[in-house]
């Protein structure tokens, strides 16, 4: 696993958004893994930034979401559905057609899943998976104790994470309790996956991530095994980190 420490969250984003804009000139029809939250905010600011400033194309490239919440319209403002549109795609030139994230909507969730699946297989799998990482561990919607094996499934959300999430949302209350989330075993499959971090609410975390034995009692552990991870953070987030 590769640590790339950087001083603040300004520079993290522009090292995870070098990467993004390089493997996309290497390769224009790239798969991208996308993740959403406040982390990557940043990265997809730049992203826009390169887009106006140098044009880096996204006609040919594909994303995948990790993860949206059952029960939000796409349309909800909380939706990741529309985090994804405001935060990057509606600045850039990507093609709606080649945007991916699960329907939080459908009435058959099972289906939705295996549908999402297949999408990512017949597209042959994703180039390089962006994660950010929960304070409990998760990677995607894939909280404490969810198989290793895991594919894209439903999940309930942990109290912890309605919490942390509430922020964007008027009350706790109004917080979705299930998601569709990539498995640990679909985030696996990526070729190469940049986790993200920053502050020291992740220093816990980055630390169990990098030392915990790797368990599914802690999602992120089983990065551990990934032959190509880099994690590029802040210094607050790696203060644990000697
Ligand atoms: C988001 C996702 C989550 C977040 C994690 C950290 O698509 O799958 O795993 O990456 O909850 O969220 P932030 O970045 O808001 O701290």
């Amino acid at each position: 696993m590769k640590i790339v420490e950087t001083t603040n969250y300004q520079e993290m984003s522009e090292k995870a958004a070098s990467f993004l804009i390089n493997l996309v000139k290497e390769k224009p029809n790239a798969t991208l893994g996308m993740a959403t939250g406040g982390t990557p905010e940043g990265m997809y600011q730049l992203l826009i930034e390169d887009y106006k400033q140098n044009g880096t194309s996204y006609k040919e490239v594909t994303t995948f979401n990790l993860d949206e919440y059952i029960g939000l319209p796409k349309e909800d403002k909380n939706s990741y559905n529309s985090y994804m549109h405001q935060a990057l795609f509606n600045f850039i030139n990507i093609p709606e057609s080649q945007i991916h994230l699960p329907n939080g909507m459908n009435a058959d969730a099972t289906k939705e899943c295996e549908e999402y699946e297949k999408q990512i297989s017949r597209n042959g799998g994703i180039d390089i998976q962006i994660l950010g990482i929960g304070e409990n561990g998760h990677i995607g919607f894939n909280e404490p104790g969810t198989s290793f094996d895991s594919k894209t499934h439903v999940i309930t959300l942990t109290e912890s994470t309605r919490i942390a999430n509430s922020r964007y949302f008027n009350s706790l209350d109004e917080v979705p309790t299930k998601a569709v989330t990539m498995g640990i075993s679909t985030i696996m499959q990526a070729k190469k996956i940049i986790l993200l971090a920053s502050g020291e609410k992740k220093a816990d975390a980055l630390y169990q991530l990098l030392h915990n034995e790797v368990d599914e009692s802690f999602p992120a552990s089983i990065l551990q095994k990934h032959p190509n991870v880099t994690i590029i953070a802040d210094r607050d987030a790696l203060k644990n980190i000697s």
